[in-house]
């Protein structure tokens, strides 16, 4: 095939992978954006398969079959709040794969001889796709571990963590350095990708399990840069764009994030939040007296009456799995002419769009589901406010200046302005942040103590006795 035709199709796949992105970034196209994105890869594959450059095709296809029967089985057996660890034990594997291939590469050109062939491009491609790679590969092994439950979620703050990482960032940028001045052996290569997986361990480790989202769409960023950078090295052009793609679409994802929870990368990736939880018994002592909880019966009489329920989903309900109960709940509210929509806040849970996967698993139709923006404003006009295992969405103190707090300066769902508060969880302890909510003791909140799926049946239950 001629570099023309290999160009073009090359082209084709770059253009399906933007128009992939296009869509993928509303529910209702993203299907469609999907098999755009599927498409371009397979578009990107089969010219790549049929370029001269290819030598053998045994390991190839034993390499294709191997991976679509893991891929196949992983898709129909991983549960929908199981992708963040998919995401990350594949950005893990492509950013260790981009870093070997690369040193393939580079062995190549040495054992040809073409030394003089191996540009300052094709070395400090190779440093970047080996650093990040290296970063890349244990870095999403450990934020894995955190959110499969193998290693301990808190914020793990080893002692002179700090200046581990500067000594283990010189190390790197002396390997770096020595290889571009120096190409004539890949030995500081193979040096610098495990001094970037022991940099990537510790970068993570101290990290809070609550934000490895954040952390799993920064390794994606960096997942992307290292195949961009194999690119560069390559000379190919479609892993330099689908690569960049990559890369910038995690860094906004990571940004929009931070943006969301009011905090800097920097505070997500240094200040180990989550590692101080206020104890029961401090946030007992601040509530002391002043709770005021319900039944499901009193609750439900409560909704009966009511116009207009907004309903604010959080971490708890995901953990209690009471979508499906809250589908019910809101099919029976709407049979009585109550009007239902759902507030989701931008970071409820513990993953991008945690709540809307949540939500349309029970078929809620996504119609239902406003962002925080567009219901804050509805709140006066809310009967009731039924709050679900949310907590530091719904927090008032995030209005407060004080700097100190988490939360300080996060957009939160302003529950507190509906006529009632309804707060369904199991005890007063504190949400990811580790801060006691004031929510709880307002003039206007009743809470219903429980598991958010028990709860939430009962209140079924207690609804159609009326
Ligand atoms: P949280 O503030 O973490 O609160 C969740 C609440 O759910 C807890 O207070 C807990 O109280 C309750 N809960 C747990 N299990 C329950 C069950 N079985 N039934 C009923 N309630 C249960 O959750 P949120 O309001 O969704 O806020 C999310 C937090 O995670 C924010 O601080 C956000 O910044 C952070 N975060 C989110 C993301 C993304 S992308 N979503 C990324 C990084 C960080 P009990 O133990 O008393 O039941």
């Amino acid at each position: 095939m001629s570099q023309a035709f290999i160009d073009l199709f090359y082209l084709l796949a770059a253009a399906l992978f933007i128009l992939g992105l296009r869509d993928m970034s509303h529910p209702r196209r993203a299907v469609r954006g999907n098999l755009f994105g599927s498409a371009g890869m397979l578009v990107a594959i089969v010219v790549t398969l049929l370029d001269h450059r290819i030598v053998s095709f045994e390991i190839i296809i034993v390499g294709l079959v191997v991976g679509a029967l893991i891929g196949a089985i992983m898709a129909y057996r991983v549960p929908m709040t199981g992708i963040p660890q998919v995401v990350a034990v594949f950005n893990g594997f492509g950013g260790g794969a981009s870093a070997l291939a690369v040193g393939a590469a580079l062995e190549e050109a040495l054992k040809g001889g073409f030394v003089e062939e191996i540009s300052v491009q094709f070395t400090i491609s190779s440093v970047a796709a080996g650093l990040i790679g290296g970063v890349a590969l244990t870095g999403s092994a450990i934020a894995f571990g955190k959110l499969q439950g193998l290693i301990p979620e808190r914020p793990i703050l080893l002692p002179g963590r700090h200046v581990i990482n500067v000594v283990l960032a010189l190390i790197c940028l002396g390997l770096s350095i020595w290889l571009i001045l120096d190409p004539t052996s890949s030995l500081p290569f193979w040096l610098l990708v495990p001094a970037a997986a022991v940099l990537g361990i510790f970068l993570v480790l101290p990290i809070g399990g609550a934000d490895m989202p954040v952390v799993i769409a920064l390794l994606n960023s960096y997942s992307g840069l290292a195949a961009a950078g194999h690119g560069w090295v390559l000379n190919n052009s479609v892993l330099i764009i689908a690569g960049s793609l990559v890369g910038t679409a995690g860094f906004i994802l990571t940004v929009l994030m931070c943006r969301a929870m009011n905090r800097s990368l920097t505070n997500v990736i240094f200040a180990g939040v989550g590692a101080e939880v206020a104890t029961t018994a401090e946030t007992e002592d601040i509530y002391a007296g002043r709770v005021k909880s319900a039944s499901p019966d009193d609750v439900a009489l409560l909704m009966d009456g009511s116009r207009r329920v907004v309903i604010v989903p959080g971490y708890g309900m995901a953990a209690a799995q009471a979508q499906y109960v809250v589908g019910d709940l809101v099919a029976l509210l709407e049979e009585r002419g109550v009007e239902v929509e759902f507030a989701i806040h931008p970071v409820a849970g513990r993953m991008p769009g945690h709540m809307n996967v949540l939500l349309a698993e029970a078929d809620v139709p996504y119609e239902k589901l406003k962002e925080m923006d567009e219901v804050n404003s509805t709140f006066q006009q809310t009967d009731v406010a039924l709050v679900i295992g949310a907590n530091d969405v719904v927090n008032p103190m995030a209005r407060e200046a004080d700097p100190s707090l988490p939360i300080a300066g996060m957009p939160i769902i302003n529950v507190d302005e509906a006529q009632s508060v309804i707060v369904v969880k199991r005890s007063l302890s504190p949400g990811f942040a580790g801060i006691p909510n004031p929510l709880f003791v307002a003039d206007n909140t009743l809470m219903l103590f429980g598991d958010g799926r028990d709860m939430i049946q009962a209140l079924v239950v207690a609804l159609k006795e009326f």
